[in-house]
């Protein structure tokens, strides 16, 4: 009942008889870009210790240097890595000679075109062809509204695009249409830059790092909770973004994989350390206990980070997570922006669940590295589940015994990952098209499967 093997192209997981163990997991890739980004912006020298390895990180490591920063890596603990960045802060970055590559990295681009907005200069951010196709408009027009000058590719909505600062930026107040924290971030990090207060109205809470990482370094930013699980954010300009040193949690999105495993899994438990749980992304704790997930949370403290009560600092915890018999739910709009990344996976932990899961306004998910919604009627159809699209809602119908069969992650790597966990309770043998497309957030992960089999 083991082995498995990645091909280039296709992973083969076969069925765990148990599963127990640590699974390593990687940094915080949200947090590690914006540590990278706001080290960039902060004059000295800044410290990042267990950041993500994964390509998305990597390419935001990368463009910090063609902008003037100086990054040293070095290994940290558990396959994470530990940087250095010295730089000589906002004022002094230069333009940079080519092309800046975001990789498959979304949040790359978006929060870099936000951080050049406010720079005397031109430059362009790319990537590769998933990120051609993914939407920018939702940037462009705020940005352009606070004085940048933006322009892409098919009428300013599709990457690459190309950012001419300007000095200063202009204070707005902003509702963004669609709930994205990469809008928020990048309005936030253009406002740096802006004479005023700026002012970003969410109807639904988005992931607050960057407020909580402005906040830790020296830089004054109010978050007003209101009715409904709003939030107004507001900040004025000119703040000075001092270095610090930073210790990256580990990923909670990466965690989700393994407490989805564990709960499905007739014969497990595992150990899941240092993970976030930051109100803003511990939703898919919340949904999988929820769906009667037993899942134990033993908070740690917060590694000299700062206050969380105050919004500085990141929350983190030791997660135990044991086989359960989980139930079907219904998830809204506000929890689907809260759990986004970790639908795919909750999707599969819906297909063995007893009775029906609705997601309702999961549209979003369509503008992800691949159209998830998509994928995960293809992969979770292919081994045997019932899953309906009506619009922008998905139905789990729940009860399935999956049965192993070849899936496809479409060079995305949570459907890579979503997949790859099916496998360890498919019968027969599970093969996952295009593995490789894990590690753009969890280089390893598939080596881990291995590992937690008992
Ligand atoms: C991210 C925000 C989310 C998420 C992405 C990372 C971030 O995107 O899907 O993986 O780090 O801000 P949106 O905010 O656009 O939904």
């Amino acid at each position: 009942m083991r082995t498995a093997g990645v091909g280039p192209d296709v992973a083969v997981v076969r069925p765990a008889a148990r599963l127990r163990g640590e699974p390593r997991l990687p940094g915080d890739k949200s947090i590690s870009h914006r540590a990278l980004m706001l080290a960039l912006l902060a004059p000295g020298e800044s410290r990042i210790d267990g950041a993500g390895d994964g390509a998305d990180v990597r390419s935001t490591a990368g463009i910090v240097e063609a902008l003037g920063g100086s990054v040293e890596r070095s290994a940290g603990s558990n396959g994470t890595v530990d940087y250095r960045v010295a730089s000589p802060g906002a004022d002094g970055l230069h333009q940079p000679t080519e092309a800046l590559d975001c990789g498959n990295s979304g949040t790359s681009l978006r929060l870099f075109a936000g951080l050049l907005a406010g720079l005397p200069m031109t430059a362009t951010l790319d990537g590769d062809e998933s990120l051609r196709r993914r939407p920018v408009a939702r940037i462009i027009e705020p940005l352009r509204s606070m004085g940048a000058v933006l322009r892409a590719r098919q009428d300013d909505s599709l990457p690459p695009v190309t950012v001419t600062g300007r000095r200063p930026l202009h204070a707005v107040d902003l509702a963004p249409a669609v709930p994205s924290a990469q809008v928020k971030s990048a309005i936030l990090l253009a406002a740096l830059r802006a004479e005023g207060v700026t002012t970003v109205r969410e109807a639904v809470a988005t992931r607050d790092h960057t407020e909580r990482m402005l906040r830790a370094r020296g830089v004054a930013v109010r978050s007003e909770s209101g009715a409904g699980g709003s939030v107004v954010v507001s900040m004025e300009g000119g703040g000075r973004v001092q270095p610090i040193d930073e210790r990256v949690p580990a990923d909670v999105s990466a965690a989700a994989f393994w407490l989805v495993a564990a709960a499905i899994h007739p014969d497990a438990e595992l150990t899941l350390r240092n993970v976030g749980v930051n109100p803003t992304r511990r939703a898919v704790i919340d949904l999988l206990r929820a769906m009667g997930a037993d899942i134990d949370e033993r908070p740690l403290d917060t590694h000299g980070d700062g206050a969380t009560e105050a919004g500085v600092g990141e929350p983190r915890a030791d997660l135990v997570i044991r086989s359960s018999q989980l139930r079907g739910i219904d998830v809204g709009p506000a929890e689907v922006a809260a759990a986004i990344d970790e639908i795919p996976v909750l999707c599969l932990a819906a297909a063995v669940a007893d009775g029906p899961t609705t997601i309702r306004g999961a549209g979003e998910l369509r503008h992800k590295e691949s159209d998830r919604i998509a994928g995960i009627v293809a992969g979770l159809s292919a081994l045997g589940a019932a899953v309906d699209v009506d619009g922008d809602d998905i139905t789990v119908h729940g009860n399935s015994r999956l049965a192993g069969s070849l899936t496809d992650s479409r060079d995305d790597h949570r459907l890579a990952m979503t997949f790859g966990i099916a496998g360890l309770v498919a019968t027969g043998e599970t093969r996952v098209g295009r593995p490789a497309s894990a590690s753009i957030s969890y280089p390893g992960f598939f080596a881990e499967l291995e590992r937690v089999r008992a």
